[in-house]
């Protein structure tokens, strides 16, 4: 069964068998050559930076890429996109998301990766549970490290069966993403998020941002340098604001 599940600028999300497609449509307004060449570069582009993402952060696996149609199908994470849910969170737990933010953001930044839209409507929070098989070698520990992301597992042991707590979060939407190994442009990306959070979650945006630079701060191998950056381009901001 196919479900579309969002219709965005430009391309449409549909869901199917559990599977996500994400297929950019034509443009009435561009030339047919010009409109296609375009949803290439990006559909190439998208799943370029997923792939070479998947291997550090937690997002979709990409199934297939189909250059003709300019679809990318990959898997569909089962999961409470943040934009429509942080605030809905106990503060500790939102916290806790903001820190795996700023982990996320600081594990692309090493590997000089840049999102380029990091939003909440771009991380989808996932809080589900794994069976034991696929996590055998956690059976003697009480609590454990996966390399993934996955800081908050913990392993119960109930009537002889052990289940796994894995929280994790994913990023999305890496249409806009490119490699850099510019602080500048790694700035940008903090910036964004910062207005994302000031926007969306207008509350407690100011407690939500600080935690995702603790984390950033702690995890990042060049954090000083962007950070600095990252209070360049804020005074740009205000300076343009004014003007
Ligand atoms: N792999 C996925 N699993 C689950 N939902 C997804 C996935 N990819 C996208 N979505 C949903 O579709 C929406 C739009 O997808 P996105 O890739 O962000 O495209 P756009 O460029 O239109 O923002 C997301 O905000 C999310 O709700
Ligand atoms: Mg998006």
């Amino acid at each position: 069964m196919e479900k579309i599940i969002a219709q965005g600028a430009e391309a449409s999300l549909i869901h199917k068998n559990g599977r996500l497609i994400k297929r950019r449509y034509n443009k009435g307004y561009r030339s047919p050559v010009l409109d296609k060449k375009i949803r290439l570069g990006r559909t190439r582009r998208e799943a370029k930076i997923l792939d070479k993402a998947y291997k550090i952060i937690p997002v979709p696996k990409i199934i297939s890429v189909n250059e003709k149609t300019s679809e990318i199908e990959m898997d569909y994470v089962e999961g409470k996109k943040l934009s429509d849910h942080l605030d809905e969170f106990k503060e500790n737990d939102a916290l806790k998301i903001c820190r795996m933010m700023g982990e996320n953001t600081a594990r692309l930044h090493n590997h000089h990766l840049v999102h380029g839209d990091l939003t909440t409507s771009n991380m989808i929070y996932l809080n589900g549970e794994k069976s034991q098989k696929d996590f055998c070698h956690a059976q003697k520990c009480k609590t454990f490290l996966d390399t993934r992301n996955c800081k908050f597992l913990s392993a119960k042991n109930s009537k002889g069966i052990f289940k796994q707590k894995e929280k994790k979060l994913y990023f999305i939407d890496f249409g806009l993403g490119f490699h850099s190994e510019r602080v500048e442009d790694k700035a940008v990306d903090l910036h964004l998020l910062k207005q994302a959070l000031e926007s969306k979650h207008f509350k407690k945006w100011e407690l939500y941002f600080s935690e995702v630079i603790k984390s950033y701060k702690s995890e990042c191998n060049n954090s000083e340098k962007v950070l600095s950056q990252f209070k360049k381009v804020e005074s740009r901001g205000r300076y343009k604001g004014k003007h």
